[in-house]
């Protein structure tokens, strides 16, 4: 897409991932040290399959270790806890990653808790969702959740400073909702969380200079919920019935719409889905960097 108001986070991320790969060849030069990732799936949900793939891809692409654990249906809570302990002790793990959702024999949260929040890249333990909410900085800053952090990255990068914009945030779930509004509060926006009983929500997102989309719901926001000029970073990946049989992968915007009105929009596919893997392999770098007491780099 080449639209003056298009935001290409496919093109960001690829320079966030060559960025993360030099960082990556000066730690092994400076200080032997490889950043490793451990990505856990269980079951075999097809989407799940597909994300962990890229996700293991990319990360030796970046030269860092990937340590891929693919688990079961059956899988006990007792087994996986087990496996997560093990990933805690390993020197050579500095980043583990569970794949959610698990199957329904397993609490979620029990298995989050578990995590060494020093290696919970994803930074969906209470300790770096603390950390996030109270703005810690320095040594014991937390981990932030990639799919927000990706989508902070491409608004300052289009926008530069937010300071004082209004924020509209559809979605209140704890992997995008809810960080994503702290991301903007830390940048002096004035945020608001609208989600499935906001009342009058197109009036709402209206309100909006920036206006967030996390809700799930196929091409749900249209382009009379947008205010003119506003910058649009549309969350969803939602699998639709396409031509001839096939599906097809669209947000949760009416891009075709929205983008007469918008005056900068994420596509789906190639805006925030690419950043989300590549925040992944930066805060895998992160962790690696904090776990061996060196100054992360400025990716
Ligand atoms: N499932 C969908 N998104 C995510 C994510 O960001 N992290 C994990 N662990 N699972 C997911």
């Amino acid at each position: 897409m080449s639209e003056a108001n298009i935001i290409d986070g496919k093109a960001f991320a690829a320079g966030l991932r060559e960025r993360v790969g030099k960082a990556v060849t000066r730690l092994k030069a400076d200080h032997g040290l490889t950043p490793g990732l451990a990505v856990v799936l269980v079951g075999e949900n097809p989407a799940s399959e597909v994300y962990v793939r890229n996700k293991a891809r990319q990360t030796a692409e970046a030269g860092m270790q990937s340590f891929e654990h693919k688990l079961s249906l059956e899988t006990t809570q007792a087994e996986l806890l087990a496996l997560v302990d093990k990933l805690n002790k390993d020197p050579a793990v500095h980043g583990i990653l569970v794949q959610l959702p698990l199957p329904d024999q397993i609490a979620e949260q029990a298995v989050i808790d578990a995590l060494d929040p020093a290696k919970d890249v994803d930074g969906f333990h209470v300790i770096n969702v603390g950390r996030l909410s109270t703005g810690t900085t320095g040594a014991n800053a937390p981990m932030v959740p990639c799919t927000p952090l990706g989508c902070i990255m491409l608004l300052k990068d289009r926008l530069g400073n937010l300071s004082g914009l209004n924020a509209v945030v559809i979605g209140r779930s704890n992997i995008v909702g809810k960080p994503m509004a702290q991301l903007l509060i830390k940048e002096s926006c004035t945020v608001t969380i609208a989600h499935s009983r906001t009342r009058d929500l197109p009036a709402v997102a209206r309100g909006a200079d920036i206006l967030i989309a996390a809700v799930g719901r196929p091409q749900m926001i249209k382009a009379d919920w947008i205010k003119p000029g506003a910058a649009v970073i549309d969350v969803g990946i939602n699998r639709v019935a396409g031509e001839g049989g096939k599906s097809r992968i669209v947000g949760d915007v009416d891009t075709a719409g929205a983008k007469a009105v918008a005056g900068a929009i994420t596509p789906v596919p190639g805006g925030v889905g690419p950043m989300t893997i590549a925040c992944l392999l930066a805060n895998t770098v992160t962790a690696a960097c904090r776990q061996a007491g060196i100054e992360p780099p400025d990716l």
